[in-house]
Order: structure tokens, then C-alpha cells, then sequence
């Protein structure tokens, strides 16, 4: 891209209507006209014409193009989001998701009719649960997120049920910031615990802020630095000495994939990222699915209902007196455990090891050749993705924001910044092992030239990006002035 071809002031469809375009063509009638108001009782008729767009096809195709374009996906470049595990996502996922017998499935289907969804929903949670060693499995929540406020609600039921309401719910200072925001939803409070300077969990200070009150220990590993939490046998004994539940944010889980499992190191609850590690659409706050798996002892609490097999068939236990409740309409996002299915049965075991190993390799490379560029944070060996700092930059009045920034211009997307909030001026990057070298080589050179280039050029950095549709945008207008709709919209009748 040399220029901007692409331009910020694409009209809205409705901008775009004439009166009379049609965008689509019924075939010859074989019915009879009928006048509406012959049909339909009065209030179900309207006044005026709904106000849809009248586009033709042509134009409707070109607009939609053209806006996707605009944005940046991972099927265009190299998408090295940390934390967010931005993979490929195989085309034969969403083929599958589209056979008719799986697209077409309404969700009020009694079970009888729905035997193969329900096959296949058995046979994912069977796969996930083999792939973290843990018992059983939830499909339900629709995001990590939700999986980590089900694992706390789940949690809570636990110890109340037991007669031991506790209170505080211990996470380390790198965690993602959903882990307390799903504590406190959950009821409990949130208690920190530092970092060492090697990046792992302070022992000393988790041993000093462990008690009877505490309900749960949430942890990430691999980390948010990328690096494995090697004390995490002595992290579960702790736990589990004073009658807490051991938490894991599975979202790294790409890391671990056939070479290690969550329910081995002493993990009583996960939840996974199905669009993280098992390939399936991400972003665009579009439907997801985040799987919680649990132990024996928490199976009771599984948001209902479950899916069980019954003789030859399968069913939806509804008669769950210690579930948590439901938490998505009928079973969760569907198309989507038909995508993860798809992935799982396509690498099968093996495949599925030499992802995370894939993913480890990729970014151990990546960090090696970026060696020198910026300061390492902690330097040495990482998992499925590594941080740098900053901070260097800064002092010469560059910011990382003006990195990220910059990088858009070379077509590729910028790393995750400012987190895990405690390494400053943070750049987190996850290549994924979907990348080649020839792509893990450009975005060496490229990060290094522009680093250089904040050196001798300081304002082409803090004036980037140059060459995307829209430039600076205020980050936090959008999420304060929410608009959906078209502004000048008329009321339909
Ligand atoms: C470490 C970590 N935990 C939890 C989440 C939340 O997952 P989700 O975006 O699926 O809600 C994320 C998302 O980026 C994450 O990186």
C-alpha cells in the first residue's frame, strides 16, 4: 500500500439507497397476490414503508468489500496480538459448520431430532476434557470471560454448599483484567499478589496472603510474560492445604497443547478459549465459546443443563438442584463447538502437540531475532509469546503507542500494549505457530527499522499510521459515545 486507497468516507448503505434498486429477484410467483390488510389484523399492518436501503447487489457486494478491507484481519497479515492467540483459521472450520444438518438445526429441535449436535458436543467435551485432564466439561459460556465468572460461580456453590462461605479469591499482578472483574462479579473480593523480578508468582508473599477465607487461587500459565509458572506443584499443594480451589485462565493454553495438562498440575477448574487455541472466528465482540472444565468434586455445580448419554441416544439433564443455572440460551454457540470439533479431529494428537510446540518455537525465534532492538521482559527462554519494554524508547520521547502505531503502515498489526500492566511502555507479542518464517523474519526487520527510525525521525513515528484508511482516532470516544444506528434514520411506521 503506498498511498491511502482505501477511504475513511465509504457511504452507509442507507446513504447509498436510490429509490427503485433492487437487491435481490424472486422467481415467477405461483401464488396469488393477497392484499395485506385481507390477511393481517390492523395492527399488524404498517403506515409507511419500512425505511430499508434500496441497494442493488452489485453495490451491496462492492460496499461490504470494501469495508473489509478497511480493517485489518488475520486473513490479510500477520496478526501478532499477545494474549489473544490471533491463528490462522482453517477454511475446512467453517465448511463443516456449514452443512446444512448442523446450519440449519433450530434450537427448539426436540433432542430426539438433534442426536448428531448432541454427538458432537459429547465428543468435543470429551476431546477438551482429555486435552486438560480434567473430568468434565461445560460447552455453555460464550467467551473466556464468562468461562472464568462460571468457574467462580461454580466455586462459590462449592464452598456453600460445604458450609464454608469464604471471601477473597487471590490472583497474581500480571493476570488479565477480566480475572477480578469475574471475581467481583462472583461475589468475592480481590486480593494481589506481586511478581518476582523472574516474572513468576512471589511464593513468599502467596504463602503470607493464603488463609481459611480463601475461596480460590486464579492463575495463568503460562503467564501473561509468557513464561511457565514452574512453582505451580507448590502453588496447588498451598491451595489445596487450606481448602481453596485452584483456578487456570486457559487462556495461553495454545502453549500446552499435548505436551502438558492443566489437571496434572493440580488445576480444579480451566476454561478455555475456543477462538484462542482452537481456531475459531475471534473479534468483533461476535459469539464465541469459553468451556469451563472441572473435577469430579465440582461437577455438580456445571451450569445445567448437561449433556448425558442415555443407553444409545443422548439427552439434556435438566434435573441439576446443585447447577449453578443456566448461563447461555439452549446449549451455547453451536456453530462455533462445530469449528473447534473440526480443528481437534483434523490434527488429532499428534497435530495438536506440534501446535504448542509450533507456537513455543515461533516465538523463542521471534524473540531472538528482536534481541537488542528492545529490553526484554524477563530476558531468556519464553513460551507461545514474549514482552518487551519500552521504556528506552520513551526516554527519547517515543512512546510504544507510536510504535504500534507505525507498524499498521508496513500492513501488519500491532502486538498488544500496555499489558500485562506490570512491565512498562509493555509490547506483548504472540506469533502463533501459524506463521512462517519468511513472516517472522518481516516483522523483525520491520519493528527494528521502525525503532530505528523513532531515533532519526521521531515525528514520522508519532504521526503514524500514514497509509491505513483513518489515522489517530480518539480510543476512548467511541467507547464513551456509543452510536448503532444511523443518525439521520427516519422513524418507519
Ligand atoms: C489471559 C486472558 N484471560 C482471559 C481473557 C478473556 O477472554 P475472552 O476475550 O474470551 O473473554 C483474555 C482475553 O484476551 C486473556 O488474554
Amino acid at each position: 500500500m503506498n498511498e491511502k486507497l482505501l477511504r475513511p468516507d465509504e457511504p452507509l448503505l442507507n446513504e447509498m439507497s436510490r429509490p427503485g434498486n433492487r437487491g435481490y429477484t424472486l422467481p415467477p410467483l405461483d401464488v396469488p397476490e393477497v392484499a395485506p390488510e385481507s390477511a393481517l389484523p390492523p395492527a399488524a399492518l404498517r403506515q409507511q414503508a419500512a425505511a430499508l436501503p434500496e441497494v442493488n447487489e452489485p453495490a451491496v457486494v462492492r460496499h461490504f468489500t470494501r469495508i473489509s478491507s478497511m480493517n485489518f484481519h488475520v486473513d490479510r497479515g500477520f496478526y501478532p496480538l499477545g494474549s489473544c492467540t490471533m491463528k490462522y483459521n482453517p477454511k475446512v472450520n467453517d465448511e463443516q459448520a456449514g452443512r446444512p444438518g448442523f446450519r440449519a438445526l433450530h434450537p427448539l429441535t426436540p433432542v430426539e431430532g438433534a442426536q448428531g449436535a448432541l454427538a458432537l458436543m459429547d465428543a468435543l467435551a470429551g476431546a477438551l476434557s482429555r486435552i486438560v485432564g480434567l473430568p468434565h466439561v461445560t460447552l455453555q459460556p460464550a467467551a473466556g470471560a464468562q468461562g472464568e465468572l462460571v468457574g467462580m460461580l461454580v466455586t462459590r456453590a462449592y464452598h456453600v454448599d460445604r458450609g464454608d462461605a469464604r471471601r477473597r479469591v487471590l490472583i497474581p499482578d500480571s493476570a488479565h483484567g477480566t480475572n477480578p472483574a469475574s471475581v467481583a462479579l462472583a461475589g468475592y473480593e480481590t486480593v494481589t499478589v506481586p511478581s518476582g523480578q523472574d516474572g513468576l508468582v512471589d511464593l513468599d508473599a502467596f504463602r503470607k496472603l493464603m488463609g481459611a477465607d480463601v475461596a480460590a487461587v486464579m492463575l495463568t500459565n503460562p503467564n501473561t510474560l509468557g513464561i511457565f509458572e514452574r512453582q505451580v506443584e507448590e502453588i496447588a499443594r498451598i491451595t489445596h492445604a487450606s481448602g481453596a480451589l485452584l483456578y487456570l485462565d486457559g487462556a495461553n493454553l495454545n502453549a500446552l497443547l499435548g505436551i502438558a495438562r492443566p489437571g496434572d498440575m493440580g488445576f480444579d477448574i480451566t476454561h478455555m478459549n475456543l477462538h484462542k487455541t482452537f481456531s475459531t472466528p475471534h473479534g468483533g465482540g461476535g459469539p464465541g465459546a469459553g468451556p469451563v472444565a472441572v473435577t469430579d468434586a465440582l461437577e455438580p455445580y456445571l451450569p445445567a443443563p448437561r449433556i448425558v448419554r442415555d443407553g444409545s441416544g443422548f439427552r439434556l439433564d435438566e434435573n441439576r438442584p446443585k447447577s449453578i443455572g443456566s448461563v447461555h440460551s439452549f446449549y451455547g454457540n453451536f456453530g462455533i463447538l462445530v469449528r473447534a470439533m473440526s480443528y481437534i479431529r483434523m490434527l488429532g494428537a499428534d497435530g495438536l502437540a506440534a501446535i504448542g510446540e509450533g507456537a513455543i518455537l515461533n516465538a523463542n525465534y521471534l524473540k531472538k531475532r528482536l534481541s537488542g532492538v528492545l529490553e526484554e521482559a524477563p530476558p531468556g527462554p519464553c513460551m507461545h509469546e514474549f514482552v518487551l519494554n519500552g521504556s528506552k524508547l520513551k526516554e527519547k520521547g517515543v512512546r510504544t503507542l507510536d510504535v504500534a502505531k507505525r507498524l499498521l503502515d508496513f500492513d501488519m498489526y500491532a502486538p498488544t500494549i500496555y499489558f500485562p500492566l506490570i512491565v512498562p511502555e509493555a509490547i506483548m507479542i504472540e506469533p502463533t505457530e501459524s506463521e512462517s518464517l519468511a513472516s517472522l523474519d518481516r516483522f523483525a526487520e520491520v519493528l527494528r527499522a521502525i525503532v530505528e527510525e523513532a531515533g532519526s525521525d521521531p515525528e514520522t513515528t508519532h504521526t503514524a499510521p500514514h497509509r491505513t484508511p483513518v489515522s489517530r482516532l480518539d480510543e476512548g470516544k467511541a467507547a464513551r459515545e456509543l452510536r448503532l444506528t444511523w443518525k439521520d434514520l427516519p422513524k418507519s411506521g
